[in-house]
């Protein structure tokens, strides 16, 4: 860090990796990944406070690209490459070069990812989560008592991938078709989870311990006639036309004690998993008026204008860039560096 005000106060690396070309085959295939447009405006936002940044594309060679550029600090968004343990490639890599960065640690980032495992722990402190069963292979029996429908997803992927075309199973014969589907394209363990007829909402949250900042729960609203899928599943087709098929509501209208009830269990959900400066958590209110945690996000995508995270602390009054510099300065905090 230079010790002359005038110049930047800190080297901020931005670790990611960036989509790479559409393969139309696999429309959803770079769901995760982000566009350079992301990465110069988190970059942009960081040389406001003062800061250099320093591009980090997180490749094979980014061990060698960190000893040679040694940042003060990184501002990691990198998905990782191949595998359930991917996101926790880069902070496993910057905690073994001692380099402080924002966000979750690699066993949050791994155990977040894996959907079926999260929601082991989150049922554990007596918050719902749909009744799931994770399918592993072409030999597991499927549960006798399974309640139709379900929704099957991906076990270990975000940004909607995987929940791509149908995705909704009525009945025993409709699902082992999709899961024989869904396992040949996505290669994986595969969700099967009770789908839950309500409202969706998602929750973000900023900051930790006892300055974290639960943000007012922003409703997505799908209306099933007017999408592709004809549901209310907020798939990749319905985000990736978000103008087209989605209206948000935020605040939410929700009655004060379902609001103050899932702003504890986000609360409650990041600290169990030991989240650190940010995260965004799904749910579903179903019809009943029971909470139904669906998954939580701590590495929410933060593409300007697309992405739900920065979508709904916009609407809470926090702009892209103070949102990027409160991550940073989060953070930084924890390191005990100072703010910017
Ligand atoms: N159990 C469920 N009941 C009803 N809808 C669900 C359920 N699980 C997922 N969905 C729908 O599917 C979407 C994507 O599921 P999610 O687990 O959040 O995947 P992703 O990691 O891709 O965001 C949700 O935003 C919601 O619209
Ligand atoms: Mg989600």
């Amino acid at each position: 860090m230079s010790e002359n005000s005038e110049c930047p106060r800190y080297r901020v690396g931005i670790t990611f990796n960036l989509k790479q070309k559409k393969d139309d085959e696999n429309e959803d295939e770079q769901a995760e990944y982000d566009s350079i447009g992301t990465i110069e405006a988190i970059s942009e936002a960081i040389g406001k406070t003062g800061c250099e940044t320093i591009f980090l594309e997180a490749d094979t060679s980014l061990p060698q690209k960190l000893q040679n550029l040694n940042p003060d600090i990184v501002f990691n968004i990198a998905e990782g490459k191949g595998g359930r343990g991917r996101e926790a490639q880069v902070p496993s890599i910057l905690n073994l070069y001692s380099i402080p960065f924002t966000g979750s640690d690699e066993t949050t980032l791994c155990v977040a990812l894996d959907k079926g495992l999260t929601k082991r722990i989150v049922k554990s402190c007596r918050i719902k989560t749909p009744v799931f069963f994770v399918w592993k292979n072409k030999d597991t029996e499927i549960p006798a008592n399974l309640r139709f429908p379900v929704i099957v997803k991906p076990n270990a992927e975000g940004s909607s991938k995987g929940i791509l075309g149908n995705t909704i199973a009525g009945s025993r014969k409709e699902l082992i078709n999709l899961l024989h589907e869904k396992l040949d394209r996505y290669n994986q363990p595969l969700l099967i989870e009770e789908y839950i007829q309500g409202r969706e909402f998602t929750v973000g949250i900023l900051g930790n311990g006892s300055e974290k900042h639960i943000f007012r729960p922003m409703e997505i609203i799908i209306s099933p006639e007017g999408n592709p899928d004809k549901s209310k599943v907020y798939s990749f087709h319905v985000k990736t036309n978000y103008q087209k098929y989605v209206k948000y509501r935020c605040p939410a209208d929700l009655d004060p004690d379902t609001e103050e009830k899932m702003s504890r269990y986000s609360a409650k959900i990041y600290e169990l998993l030991e989240c650190r400066d940010f995260a965004r958590i799904d749910y579903i209110l179903s019809e009943d008026n029971e909470i139904y945690f669906i998954e939580i996000n701590p590495l929410p995508g933060l593409a300007p204008g697309y992405s739900d995270y920065p979508m709904l602390a916009e609407y809470n009054g926090v702009g892209y860039d103070e949102l990027v510099k409160a991550i940073l300065n989060s953070g930084l905090r924890r390191y005990g560096m100072s703010a910017v």
